[in-house]
């Protein structure tokens, strides 16, 4: 018997390669324009393709984008970008902001990422950095901020984690995060509606209150930002399409999940702090 997530991820599989067979794949030009979102000005001047080959999750430019809304950077500061997957968050920080950025990624090879950065013409500014988030090799109070785009719910949900991270950052630099989050906590565990698309470590989705709790009581930092992003969960669901749609996809998307929840609990949750 295929379980009720099986057979939607079936469906989509199905979908795709009619998608592909049919030649109903978006070509670069629709693609660019089905990808211009006013919510992402600076955004829009990266190549969708880039992008989406890239990407291994939800938008890292989108995300990024709107993590710097909230991030003051300035030309020449050290920035670390956790858990940068791919780089291309790094690539749009140092074109976007002028800073000097430490890539830091454990599934993806330094050697890999320093392709892309040549590519991007940015290998003067943007350092790729092979590294597991808990044995960095960085000194204590090194960057002047600390960004993370859908990486810091892999490996900072413990309350010990601040603890030993923030000591990167220099006293009254800013940390930033945004992961895929929840607008509210369950309140009776995983809702029935949700229940058939939810994997295990959907359970790292927290809300912006329950992140603004976790680092407030560590008292290392004073909480700058804790919000969730405006539609986020379209934003989300936008990206999975659009993506789908290119064909030039290369996981399998969240397109059930979002669906089914319809902005109920899920989108993007963003947490800024200032080290003290
Ligand atoms: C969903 S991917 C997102 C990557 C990228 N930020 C993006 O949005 O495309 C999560 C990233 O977190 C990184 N990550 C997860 N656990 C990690 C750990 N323990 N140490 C360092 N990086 C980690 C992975 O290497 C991966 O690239």
């Amino acid at each position: 018997m295929v379980s009720g997530k099986e057979a939607g991820e079936g469906i989509r599989a199905l979908i795709l390669g009619i998608y592909q067979l049919g030649g109903a794949r978006l070509d670069k030009e629709k693609l660019r324009g089905a990808i211009k979102d006013e919510r992402f000005p600076r955004s829009a001047a990266y190549d969708p393709e880039w992008m989406i080959k890239n990407e291994m999750g939800p938008s890292a430019v989108w995300l990024m984008e709107f993590l710097t809304e909230a991030v003051e950077l300035k030309p020449g500061m050290k920035v670390l970008d956790m858990g940068c997957g791919k780089a291309i968050s790094s690539i749009f920080l140092a074109r976007e902001f002028g800073v000097q950025v430490w890539a830091t990624d454990l599934w993806i090879s330094a050697s890999d990422n320093l392709e892309r950065i040549q590519e991007a013409g940015v290998e003067d500014r943007v350092f790729p950095i092979h590294a597991e988030a808990h044995a960095l090799p960085y000194a204590r109070d090194f960057f002047d901020a600390i960004v993370s785009a859908d990486a810091y719910h892999y490996f900072g949900t413990s309350e010990l984690y601040l603890h030993y991270f923030i000591r990167f950052l220099k006293p009254g630099g800013q940390i930033g995060i945004v992961v895929p989050g929840l607008k509210k906590e369950f309140s009776d565990g995983v809702p029935e509606k949700l229940e058939p698309y939810w994997e295990s470590e959907f359970f790292t989705f927290h809300s912006p209150a329950w992140w603004k709790e976790l680092w407030n009581r560590s008292g290392l930092l004073d909480v700058e930002v804790a919000d969730d992003m405006p539609d986020g969960w379209e934003v989300w669901l936008k990206w999975e399409n659009l993506a789908r749609e290119s064909g030039l996809w290369s996981r399998e998307g969240d397109v059930g999940l979002l669906e089914a929840d319809k902005g109920e609990y899920l989108g993007f949750t963003r947490v800024v702090g200032r080290r003290r």
